[in-house]
């Protein structure tokens, strides 16, 4: 139903009070043509649920030749399975995967989500990283230098608007803006422009009624959306609490 008009115009103005940003200041016209065109004809005329990455243009010449790994790539085998129930083929995968494929694909899919490898001094993640417990995460045994920003801060005290702010933060706000409040995490490391950093001295310097407005308006031509049709005044006044709370936000 979309037609080429409507799809060059949402991209090049954006589709304001959505976080679908306008990106005439990023690409050119012809390009902006061509992802429309890509998108039309891959996705609406094709019907492809997915690109292929490793092609050769990309600089994957030959990817097929580690067609063995393919199956932890795609999570159809986990990645923990025991050495002795693989077939020899898949030995052989499961062992290109942890040397070559790991670095982007991290972990794939795993059964027992604890400690995951042995500690293994040139593989990565290392030393027994783990997503999940209390482990500090850092850049060395971190599967990724992001983990350390999808924490969220430990509330000593906190009323119940702050906690109440705090689920609604970590549910519709931290995707981007990381749990940390950051953005440093990994879809903010990737957005024009960034996430705002909420521990930083532009936030401090907002009152919470700047706060309230540009959470309920969004920032017209990014991809930080209006929320006042799908948060009410007292769910974004209760982010504002856990904001002000969570990321130690003195307030002048
Ligand atoms: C530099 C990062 C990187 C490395 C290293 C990497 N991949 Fe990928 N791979 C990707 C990305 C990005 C995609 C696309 C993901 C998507 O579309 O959801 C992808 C997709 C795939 C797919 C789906 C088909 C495709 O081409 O899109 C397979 C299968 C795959 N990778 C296998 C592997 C194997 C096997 C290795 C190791 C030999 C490997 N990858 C190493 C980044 C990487
Ligand atoms: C899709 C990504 C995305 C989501 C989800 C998102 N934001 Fe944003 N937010 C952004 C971006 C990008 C900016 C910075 C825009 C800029 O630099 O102009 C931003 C900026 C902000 C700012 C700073 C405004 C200013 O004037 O400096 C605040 C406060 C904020 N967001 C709060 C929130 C809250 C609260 C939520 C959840 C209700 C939220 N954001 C959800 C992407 C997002």
């Amino acid at each position: 139903m979309l037609t080429r008009t409507a799809m060059l115009d949402a991209v090049t103005q954006g589709k304001p009070g959505t976080a679908m940003k306008s990106f005439s200041s990023v690409l050119g016209v012809t390009e902006i043509q061509q992802v429309v065109d890509f998108v039309q004809h891959e996705f609406m005329e094709q019907g492809r649920t997915n690109t292929e990455y490793h092609t050769p243009e990309n600089g994957w010449p030959d990817h097929e030749r580690y067609r063995a790994a393919f199956p932890f790539a795609l999570g159809q085998i986990a990645l923990d399975t025991p050495w002795e129930q693989l077939t020899p083929d898949q030995q052989i995968g499961q062992r290109i995967y942890m040397n070559s494929c790991i670095s982007c694909h991290d972990r794939g899919r795993v059964q027992e989500d604890g400690v995951i490898w042995d500690a293994r001094p040139l593989s990565y993640p290392r030393n027994n990283f783990s997503f999940q417990g209390d482990r500090p995460a850092d850049a060395q045994t971190g599967a990724s230098p992001y983990a350390v920003h999808d924490r969220r801060p430990v509330l000593a005290a906190a009323t119940a608007t702050q906690r109440h702010g705090e689920t609604l933060f970590q549910a519709n706000c931290a995707f981007c803006h990381a749990a940390d409040g950051t953005g440093k995490n990994w879809i903010g490391s990737f957005l024009e422009p960034h996430p705002r950093d909420l521990t930083g001295s532009r936030v401090r310097a907002m009152t919470d009624d700047e706060l309230m407005q540009v959470v309920r308006n969004g920032l017209p031509g990014t991809t930080m959306s209006a929320w006042k049709k799908v948060l009410t005044a007292e769910e974004i006044s209760a982010i504002v609490a856990y904001i002000n709370s969570a990321f130690k936000l003195e307030k002048k």
